[in-house]
């Protein structure tokens, strides 16, 4: 005999519908599965007049939040409205209301989880988040059960589908940012306003999610240090190519006791790590455990269906447990015992330049490299000479961040000009 599961849509999209197609497609084999038959009774929209691939039945659609938030016999409510608010706001109320929550909104989740899961507990109701971050990667729910048995030191991956397409393409074909781009907005890979993907804005969210998990304490969306891939240029995918790298825009956390380091930032890995090889949109993300050792997910971080995956496995989970469970790490702004955001890291840098060719300019690098304790790995001299400047790249042993800061703004401009600076990954 199977249970009925009354759910609730926030929002109906493409993730929402997604996720309505995956449960009206496969609903039967989730019913003779897990013995679950999910009834969706309403579905919040903005526009009612909208037309839409689906044929809701009628009285499903509303604009009103209400139909949704007050129902009482809708135990689960979905949301995939995106963005913080009216998100945050409307799922605190399901909440509160003792509805449980299953969300694929990394930035209302990201920002506001503390006030989230208090009063998904005060209230004995479940908080779902596995489609928040990569999509149909099992993740979260791999964090937060599978890996129980691992201190986790090291997390780190590609997160974002739309800046791996971007950068496939740069390194594969050679083209310059702006092309791909606009490529990757026609062809849909891309939203028209692409900012908080190319920006690392995406990629931030979910790895402060990610981290906190993997390393179990809060670990805020504002300590994550961010930078994009909008100042990316061919050349330097080139010149790394040469070197072994392949370019990746790498979501990193790391942990050493309780200093944390999580940053998104374009970065080169060796191009025989697995991480070089996720092409295209998809996502991966790599960790180590002091037990599993290292470990690697792969698949598909976006799009209706893979979303939906995780969204109508969030809704089996929630209807099929005895007792929702919560993180266990003290889920603060400010906890008590708080890990220490450690903004000086440590690894080896790219650096290109524009150099004149002449005796003494290479000393003189070097020189201003030295300064600051940063050991030089590799130079190369590239090309011919244009007004009377050569690109030189150097390659560092690892070296700390502030310190190689110092180290490029103590360049003198007469002689040599920084172009680029991009972090090594070399783990
Ligand atoms: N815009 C994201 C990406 C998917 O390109 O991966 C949703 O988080």
């Amino acid at each position: 005999m199977s249970k009925d599961v009354i759910i609730g849509f926030l929002g109906c999209g493409n993730v929402g519908s997604g996720a309505w197609r995956l449960l009206e497609g496969f609903g039967a084999d989730i019913e003779h599965r897990a013995g679950l038959r999910f009834v969706i009774r309403k579905v919040l929209v903005r526009d009612l007049q909208k037309p839409r691939d689906i044929a809701f039945p009628a009285g499903v659609l509303t604009d009103n939040p209400d139909d949704v938030l007050n129902d009482p016999e809708i135990q689960i409510v979905a949301e995939f409205l995106g963005g913080e608010e009216p998100s945050y706001t409307l799922m605190r109320r399901a909440l509160n209301a003792g509805k449980t929550v299953v969300t694929a909104n990394k930035v209302a989740f990201a920002l506001h989880w503390h006030e989230l899961q208090k009063a998904a507990k005060r209230n004995g109701a479940g908080l779902y988040y596995e489609a928040a971050v990569c999509g149909a990667i099992p993740i979260i729910h791999s964090l937060e059960e599978s890996l129980q048995a691992n201190r986790i030191d090291k997390i780190f991956g590609i997160v974002n589908g739309t800046t791996n397409y971007i950068l496939t393409r740069m390194s594969k074909n050679a083209e310059d940012y702006a092309t791909v781009l606009r490529d990757a907005q026609r062809l849909g890979l891309a939203e028209p306003d692409p900012a908080a993907d190319v920006e690392g804005l995406d990629a931030a969210y979910k790895l402060s999610i990610l981290a906190s998990l993997a390393f179990h304490g809060r670990v805020p969306f504002e300590d994550v240090y961010v930078e994009g891939i909008t100042h990316v240029s061919a050349e330097d995918i080139r010149c790394g190519q040469e070197l072994g790298y392949t370019l990746k825009l790498l979501a990193i956390a790391k942990r050493n006791g309780l200093n944390v380091e999580t940053r998104v930032h374009p970065t080169f890995v060796r191009s025989d790590h697995p991480l070089a090889n996720v092409s295209g949109s998809f996502n991966a993300v790599y960790l180590h455990g002091h037990a599993c050792k290292e470990m690697m997910f792969l698949g598909r971080g976006a799009g209706d269906m893979p979303t939906a995956s995780a969204i109508v496995s969030d809704l089996e989970r929630a209807a099929s447990s005895c007792m929702h469970r919560y993180p266990t790490f003290e889920n603060e702004v400010n906890p008590k015992v708080s890990l220490r955001n450690n903004t000086d890291w440590q690894c080896p840098f790219y650096i290109r330049m524009l150099a004149k060719d002449e005796p003494g300019v290479l000393s003189r690098v070097a020189k201003c490299f030295a300064d600051e304790q940063v050991s030089i790995a590799a130079v190369q001299q590239k090309g011919d000479c244009h007004n009377g400047r050569v690109t030189l790249v150097v390659i560092t042993h690892r070296a700390g961040e502030k310190a190689m800061q110092r180290a490029i703004t103590a360049l003198d401009g007469d002689i040599a000009t920084l172009e680029s600076m991009i972090r090594v990954e070399e783990e």
